[in-house]
């Protein structure tokens, strides 16, 4: 069992032999206490990583050599979400950060560059190993699109609405609680974190991929930044006015419902994982948000997430 203060000062080297299951304990250790917004700046600080130096030699031999057909397709049906997900975050972020204090502000900038990095990684990972065409990011995201399952468009499609409605007032308290649930607590502390657990349980399985699993666990190591802003944001803004709640049940009931409606399923079954186990692993990653966080829920939303679907994507 790695120490977490191992988790926390490892560099792109000490990362690459990390478990996912010590780096989602380290995102979690957290959320009774919720550092402040300057604290998990200075955290940036220290922890961010150089997406230039992972090297995807044996991931391209892993690739073509070692991995089935079945494999690489959920592979790709599961990370194309994120390929276009780490982008879309990048560029919704900054309305978001606009509203905030200015202790916010500045936490907000790292996270831009975070997501932003993010995306170079994803872009990476589908040009050099994947090998899908294209000189430019936004040629390899068109590439990848035709693999983004509807799970994707539900909640990155709520979210850009959001974003849009915060846009005409950047500091309407309401506004930023509907975007932060959907972003902060259902994107990335739902989705993102599942789809890292199974990815980078498969590769580690599976000996697979070392740049790959290397790059997604430092990514996983920065959500837990971004989870625990984002935690602390929302239960900060409750606090301060108990009303906003509503707006976290709203938003809730509105992702819960577009989960329900997925009509296509993703085969995770050849990475290991059945639609039982995931299903599991979504509603187990939310309860431990709203539980450490003390959000409580209505009964009408708790049956929702009883019924939450294993469809996936992440941010
Ligand atoms: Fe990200
Ligand atoms: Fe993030």
């Amino acid at each position: 069992m790695t120490e977490l203060s191992d988790v926390a000062a490892s560099d792109l080297r000490g990362i690459r032999h990390l478990d996912i299951d010590d780096v989602l304990a380290y995102v979690h250790r957290d959320l009774k206490r919720l550092p402040d917004y300057t604290e998990l700046y200075k955290r940036y600080l220290r922890q961010r990583w150089d997406v230039y130096e992972l090297d995807f030699s044996q991931d391209i031999v892993d690739w073509r050599e070692r991995m089935s057909q079945e494999e690489r397709d959920a592979f790709v049906g599961i990370s194309a979400g994120f390929h276009h997900g780490e982008r879309q975050v990048e560029v919704e972020l900054p309305v978001f950060m606009l509203g905030g204090s200015e202790e916010s502000k500045i936490y907000m900038s790292s996270q831009i560059e975070d997501e932003a990095r993010h995306t170079v990684f994803f872009d990476r990972f589908y040009r050099e190993v994947v090998g899908m065409p294209g000189d430019s990011v936004q040629d390899v995201l068109d590439a990848s699109f035709e693999h983004v399952s509807e799970t994707f468009v539900g909640p990155f499609g709520l979210l850009a609405y959001q974003a849009d409605e915060l846009r005409k007032d950047p500091e309407d308290p309401a506004a930023r609680v509907r975007y932060g649930t959907t972003y902060f607590l259902w994107i990335e502390g739902v989705l993102a974190l599942s789809v890292m657990k199974i990815t980078l349980t498969y590769c580690r399985e599976r000996g697979f991929l070392p740049g790959y699993y290397t790059g997604f666990t430092a990514t996983c190591r920065d959500e837990a930044r971004h989870v625990q802003f984002g935690m602390r944001f929302l239960r900060d803004s409750v606090q301060e006015d108990p009303r906003l709640l509503l707006q976290i049940h709203e938003t809730l009931r509105t992702i819960l419902a577009i989960n329900a409606a997925t009509s296509r399923r993703l085969a995770l079954e050849s990475l290991g994982w059945s639609p039982e186990e995931v299903r599991r692993l979504m509603i187990r990653q939310l309860h431990m948000k709203l539980v450490d966080v003390g959000i409580a829920l209505p009964p009408d939303i708790q049956d929702m997430i009883a019924r939450i679907q294993p469809e996936l994507a992440g941010g």
